[in-house]
């Protein structure tokens, strides 16, 4: 039998990948590749946990600005007293996040949206900089983690929507990796495949044909197994809004712009 502290090391030491979901549908197609995406990092070890947010009090930011104010917290306080709190507790302690949603509007759903809104100033403070702006968004953690999305489109196929019908993943993905100091995984997105082949006036109802294809699931899955065999290798380095040139340019605008 371990020890009692070996064990509790073990559970500690144990990485975890929590998954936002945005869909407005408890059994949606998101939530399936979501699970997916969930299954394929637990097979490589990881603890797992799918945050469905139509199943938690969130509501509306009212821009009081009380985290704005707060550059000292970890996570900064909150005037509304609502689920965010558990939810950005479990994020920041995640060493992986998936943030999935439906594709509404070319975009994500407005629960996914509103969870950027309550997120933002409470994950980051107004300390940031880029070249002579200030006032930017600054993660408040130094932890790395690893950010993957998942969209699901009802009426666009994977190819064309993904050039044309997909805000949504840009959005979560930059916003993600700099507000959750992340290194992107990868992404999935969904396109429409339907359970009968569409004609006429079928194309008007298309989004009630939409399936999801095994094909879909499996690149769900592996985006899973990825992300797990990433924060595994300890490999994990964030993402910089200029990319791989960001940190030098840090480094020399710091230079030349002094306090
Ligand atoms: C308000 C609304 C807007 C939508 N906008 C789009 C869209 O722009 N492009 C698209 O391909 N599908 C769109 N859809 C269809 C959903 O993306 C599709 O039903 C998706 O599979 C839903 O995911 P879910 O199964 O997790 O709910 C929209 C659906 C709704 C309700």
């Amino acid at each position: 039998m371990p020890e009692q502290g070996w064990v509790n090391q073990e559970m500690e030491n144990t990485k975890k990948v929590v998954a936002i979901n945005g869909s407005y549908r408890r059994k949606g197609t998101t939530t399936e590749l979501t699970k997916a995406a969930l299954e394929g990092a637990a097979s490589v070890g990881m603890d797992t946990e799918m945050i469905l947010l139509r199943d938690k009090d969130i509501r509306y930011c009212t821009n009081c600005l009380t985290c704005y104010k707060d550059l000292d917290s970890e996570i900064a306080p909150c005037s509304i007293d609502d689920d965010m709190e558990e939810i950005l507790h479990k994020t920041m302690d995640a060493d992986g996040v998936i943030l999935s949603s439906a594709v509404h509007n070319g975009f994500v759903t407005g629960l996914m949206t509103v969870f950027f809104e309550r997120m933002a100033w409470r994950v980051c403070r107004p300390t940031g900089r880029l070249f002579v702006l200030r006032g930017l968004p600054q993660p408040r953690s130094n932890k790395t983690r690893a950010l993957a999305t998942i969209v699901s489109a009802g009426g666009m196929p994977t190819r064309l929507g993904k050039m044309f019908c997909n805000d949504g993943t840009p959005f979560m993905r930059q916003n993600g990796c700099y507000y959750l100091n992340a290194d992107w995984v990868g992404g999935v997105y969904a396109g429409a495949k339907f359970s009968k082949e569409l004609r006429g006036e079928d194309w008007c109802k298309a989004y009630l044909y939409k399936i999801l294809t095994e094909e879909q699931l499996k690149e769900a899955r592996e985006l899973g197994i990825k992300m797990g065999a990433m924060i595994k290798a300890d490999k994990l380095k964030p993402v910089h809004p200029f990319g791989r040139i960001g940190s030098l340019l840090d480094r020399v605008t710091a230079w030349f712009i002094r306090e």
